[in-house]
């Protein structure tokens, strides 16, 4: 674990009107979401944040690694205390989501939709996704970790993601700044968090997710460990579940697998 250089400037002074005054920056970490489940389980407060350069054990989505080169992106985790039944954590994510969408458009230009469950993706190129890790005690939600990985800066997609992945240099044609897109995102995250511990805020939060998540009315495939189905993604619940239409016409819904964006069948 290496702290970085004061090379992003007064954080804590551009943040001191949110919850995340507390920005810790790292040159290097193994995972920015295990440094910070690691803290929450200690004590730390809400509003603390983990920023890394570098990830030599990135965390992704269903037990996956999460990789990218030093300085290409934005890796961010944040510790949330909601109050909310376990049932609804997945509101958290989406609140994630859709803060980051909002940065990107702030900072970059452009608008991303939400593929479901948390990824940003342009076209069907992946730009972000998101990792929320919970420490759960007694039934109860002692604290949430969303971790983002967002594609900032990437100058050459590797083989392997180049026909699936893109970064935001790539869509906005220009240099994006990933201190900027920090701010604008914790920001954004601040106000949108605030704003799901109101009362309408889970029904507004889902509502919003549902106009920008391009999985609805998509013909997909839902990946398990158990194996896979196809559907048509028909709506996201009040929980952040897929309602999914097999081709029976019974509906499921769906609370955690991948999902997979397939093209619409020719006419015959
Ligand atoms: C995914 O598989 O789509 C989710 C990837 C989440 C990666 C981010 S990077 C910052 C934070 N720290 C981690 O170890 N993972 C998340």
């Amino acid at each position: 674990m290496r702290e970085a250089p004061e090379s992003w400037g007064d954080l804590a002074g551009r943040l001191a009107h949110t919850r995340f005054g507390d920005v810790r920056h790292f040159a290097e970490i193994d995972s920015t979401n295990r440094y910070l489940l690691d803290e929450a389980r200690a004590g730390a407060p809400e509003g603390v944040v983990a920023v890394a350069d570098f990830q030599t054990a990135g965390r992704g989505r269903l037990g996956r690694a999460w990789v990218a080169p030093p300085g290409s992106s934005l890796l961010v985790s944040a510790l949330l205390r909601p109050a909310v039944d376990p049932a609804l954590v997945h509101l958290v994510t989406m609140v994630g989501g859709l803060a980051t969408a909002d940065a990107v458009f702030l900072g970059a230009g452009f608008s991303p939709s939400l593929k479901w469950p948390n990824d940003l993706v342009v076209g069907d190129r992946k730009l972000a996704g998101m990792l929320s890790e919970a420490d759960l005690r007694g039934g109860d939600v002692q604290a949430v970790v969303v971790g983002i990985g967002l594609n900032v800066e990437w100058h050459e997609l590797p083989e392997e993601i180049e026909a699936t992945a893109t970064a935001c240099n790539l869509v906005a044609g220009r240099a994006v700044d990933r201190a900027d897109l920090l701010v604008r995102l914790l920001e954004r995250l601040d106000a949108r968090y605030g704003h799901l511990g109101e009362p309408g805020g889970p029904e507004a939060t889902v509502g919003e997710y549902r106009q920008r998540c391009s999985t609805l009315g998509r013909r997909v495939r839902v990946e398990r460990p158990d194996g896979a189905s196809e559907g048509l993604a028909r709506d996201v619940d009040d929980l952040g579940r897929l309602v999914v239409e097999g081709d029976d016409g019974s509906t499921k819904p769906v609370a955690a697998a991948d999902v997979v964006h397939l093209r619409p069948e020719p006419f015959t």
